[in-house]
């Protein structure tokens, strides 16, 4: 639904201020972009807003600072021509109103002053080219000039000028339009997904950085899977994550099938969307089965495998995140772990759930056991009732014997119940191989359930393999 009335877009008394700056300076300016956008679609408070001016946005900036209480510092970007100001939780963006044109090998504009309809063409979408006017003759006048408004009704991504020009222009946009369609829900219209495709190669002058905050922003909507699919349809995934293209496609030998794990991990990744915000969790989710491209084989007897996927899997997740320029940091690690062990709990729910598998996952999974379990419900996508039902039933069995054993052993943020330097007073030793081998004796017999975790069991323990060791 579209909001009616625009008058009220410009509510806030900021607008007044930025109104009055531009009559003193006897220039005209407007709001444009996302802020006017999301008004209409009514997607919440807003995070920036951007203002363009015809005549120089540095001075006007500068003017509107000069106006407001607390006189806020004016951060300006000489080159590009912009300023901005904080107001509170909100990043004003002024820039000149411009006819630019880009150089063809990077992203960055050649700039030439213009009229509002010369900026309003040069943007990307037509529901980002939408202004509202802060002139004293016609405020709060909307300046539509590609029907940008049609355009939101309708849920259409459509650039002002030729795609070809607005996307070679800009590669960035290729993802920006596929990002939006997956946030709005929108389609992107058929002349502009074939630009796409034709500009491709183009996306290679696009910095990693941007492209990551695409991809961020893709997974985090509500679902992921539109716009996979349609980085897939236009052919840029491949230049942004060949390993999940190589996850694609059906293989039949002797008649036995394996899945396609490219179309399967996208399904995963819209069923986690449905059950949590986590974004390294959805990335998790993203990347579980990317192993399964290098190590897929067909036996005769057994059919397809995947062996030791998972590991191959988190060692590519390293090697993915680094090409990407994501940080290689805890979040890395985060996600590293979950597709190491993406397929643990389901081998554990296919067998009598023992205490001491159970044990054992929570010690490995630890504070990020919820999470794994999380993932690994979201990995359910068989069509089969039956079976739907019943892997379900064993996960929530899983996670009932998790809680048990959790209650019992505090097994989550394990600690060993005795030091090491216990270990070193008890029988007089110097550090010593001899400390590793009953410090994890003393782990793997709480692990096994053979002693409970606790001190004086422990301590016994400790005793009887000391003597075994003969110390
Ligand atoms: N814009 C553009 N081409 C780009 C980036 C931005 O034409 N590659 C224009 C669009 O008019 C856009 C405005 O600049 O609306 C502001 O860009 P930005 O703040 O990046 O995006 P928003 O549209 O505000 O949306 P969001 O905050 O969701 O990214």
């Amino acid at each position: 639904m579209i909001r009616p009335d625009h008058k009220e877009a410009l509510s806030s008394p900021i607008f007044k201020i930025v109104s009055d700056a531009a009559h003193e300076l006897g220039l005209t300016c407007y709001v444009i972009g996302g802020f006017v956008r999301d008004h209409f679609l009514d997607r919440g408070t807003p995070k920036d807003i951007d203002i363009v001016a015809v005549g120089n946005g540095i001075d006007l900036a500068e003017k509107v600072a000069s106006r407001l209480q607390n006189k806020p510092q004016v951060s300006v970007f000489k080159n590009f021509g912009t300023a901005m100001i904080k107001h509170g939780n909100i990043e004003l963006e002024f820039v000149g109103a411009r006819k630019e044109s880009y150089h063809r090998d990077s992203r960055k504009p050649v700039v030439e002053d213009g009229t509002l309809e010369d900026d309003q063409k040069r943007r990307d979408f037509t529901i980002n080219a939408l202004a509202l006017s802060l002139n004293r003759g016609d405020y709060g006048n909307l300046l539509d000039p590609f029907d940008g408004m049609g355009d939101l009704e309708k849920k259409v991504i459509r650039t002002p000028l030729e795609p070809d020009i607005t996307y070679s222009d800009d590669p960035l946009r290729m993802m920006r339009a596929i990002r939006f369609a997956t946030q709005l829900n929108f389609e992107i219209e058929l002349k502009s997904l074939q630009a796409i495709t034709a500009n491709k190669e183009r996306i290679k002058i696009v910095s990693k950085e941007r492209i990551v905050d695409e991809l961020h922003k893709i997974l985090a909507s509500p679902k992921p899977s539109k716009g996979f699919a349609l980085l897939h349809k236009t052919e840029l995934l491949p230049f942004i994550l060949p390993e999940l293209i190589a996850l694609q496609g059906i293989e039949e030998i002797e008649g036995q099938r394996h899945k396609d794990n490219f179309w399967h991990t996208l399904e995963v990744v819209d069923n986690i969307a449905e059950t949590t915000d986590n974004l390294w969790l959805r990335w998790a989710a993203l990347l579980h089965d990317i192993g399964k491209a290098p190590t897929k084989k067909f036996h005769k007897k057994i059919g397809w495998t995947f062996h030791g996927h998972e590991f191959v899997g988190s060692k590519m997740v390293y090697k993915l995140f680094k090409r990407l320029r994501m940080p290689l940091n805890d979040k890395m690690k985060y996600v590293q772990k979950m597709v190491l062990m993406s397929s643990r709990p389901q081998i554990l729910s296919e067998d009598f759930v023992t205490d001491s598998a159970v044990r054992r996952l929570v010690f490995d999974a630890g504070e990020y056991v919820d999470d794994l379990m999380t993932l690994c419900e979201a990995d359910i996508t068989t069509k089969n009732p039956k079976r739907q039902k019943k892997y379900k039933n064993n996960f929530k069995l899983v996670r009932q014997k998790i809680v048990e054993v959790e209650e019992r052993d505090h097994i989550r943020n394990f600690q060993p119940p005795i030091s090491g330097e216990e270990i070193m007073e008890t029988f007089s030793l110097k550090p010593s191989r001899e400390i590793g081998i009953i410090k994890d004796a003393i782990k793997e017999a709480i692990l096994e359930g053979e002693i409970p975790n606790e001190y004086d069991a422990a301590k016994k323990y400790m005793l009887k393999k000391g003597k075994e060791l003969g110390l």
